[in-house]
């Protein structure tokens, strides 16, 4: 299908989405958030995608946010819903049964931030620049970035880059743990690709527990995480990999894992 605002490719087992509105440095406006949420929909129920990878069209942004042109006329309930829809499509984003990279190769301010947060791993181009500049509007962050951003670096780095406004470049984006990686812009997708293809080549149902772990246990005390995780380790014990993996182990030959 053809997208207005979005392109997305398949690549050997990995899905890639750009987020294609490059006059607008890719900034999010209602039409390309409703394509990314069908798009989502997609992927979710395709199992040829094994690895998602979300980078922006062009040299200069990722993403630099919602649209401001079209929230600047918005009313309280309008806001509150553009709010609820871009937090639904992030949230299934992040709950995607496959591992989601962003490759930030530029801009990422506002929602594009909260863009990369909802995706599992960041790369980042050694030109990306990272920021919650909203309060500079007169707004909050409205697609979770209040609550993804200190899960993130913690409440106090959160809260400094919340109230001011600044913009990080990807060194320090690195040192705070808001990125996995920095790496030149033209090895960008590469690194991004390898690092597809080595989750690739590991137990794919494994590797999915793992995702749902983390996410369902982040939100869980830990008492009850730790006995999701008691659950999620048995069920490997169901599959296939699980007697691959192990038996490849002991008689010293790499696994040839089949995903189920
Ligand atoms: C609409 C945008 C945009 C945005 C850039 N553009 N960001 N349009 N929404 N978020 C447009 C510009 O208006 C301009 O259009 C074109 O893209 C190129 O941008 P320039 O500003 O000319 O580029 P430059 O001078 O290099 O500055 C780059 C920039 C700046 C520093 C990234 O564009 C910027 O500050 N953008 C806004 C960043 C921001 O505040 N993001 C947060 C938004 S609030 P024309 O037509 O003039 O060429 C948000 C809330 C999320 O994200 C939650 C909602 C619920």
């Amino acid at each position: 299908k053809e997208y207005q605002n979005l392109l997305y490719e398949f690549d050997g087992g990995i899905g890639i989405i750009t987020i294609n509105r490059p006059k607008a440095l890719n900034a999010l406006n209602g039409a390309t958030m409703r394509e990314l949420n069908e798009l989502l929909d997609v992927i979710a129920q395709d199992p040829s995608v094994k690895v998602v990878i979300i980078t922006g069209s062009g040299e200069k942004a990722f993403v630099a946010g919602a649209d401001i042109t079209e929230m600047q006329s918005m009313s309280a309930i309008e806001g509150r819903n553009w709010g609820k829809l871009g937090q639904a499509v992030f949230d299934k984003l992040e709950n995607l049964p496959q591992p989601v990279i962003a490759a930030v190769n530029g801009f990422a301010l506002g929602g594009g931030c909260e863009l990369a947060m909802a995706c599992d791993i960041r790369i980042a181009s050694d030109k990306a620049k990272f920021g919650q500049p909203e309060v500079t509007l007169g707004i909050t962050p409205g697609f979770a970035g209040t609550q993804r951003l200190p899960r993130l670096v913690g409440k106090g780095r959160a809260k400094e880059l919340l109230f001011t406004g600044d913009m990080i470049d990807a060194a320090e984006a690195y040192r705070i743990g808001l990125v996995n990686k920095v790496v030149p812009p033209e090895e960008l997708m590469a690194a991004a690709k390898a690092m597809a293809q080595k989750i690739m080549s590991r137990a794919p149902m494994a590797v999915q527990l793992c995702k749902a772990a983390v996410n369902e246990g982040m939100d869980m005390d830990l008492q009850s995480a730790v006995a999701y995780e008691a659950e999620v380790f048995g069920l490997c014990f169901a599959t296939a990999d699980q007697k691959e993996g192990m038996a490849a182990f002991v008689e010293k030959r790499k696994a040839n894992f089949t995903g189920k």
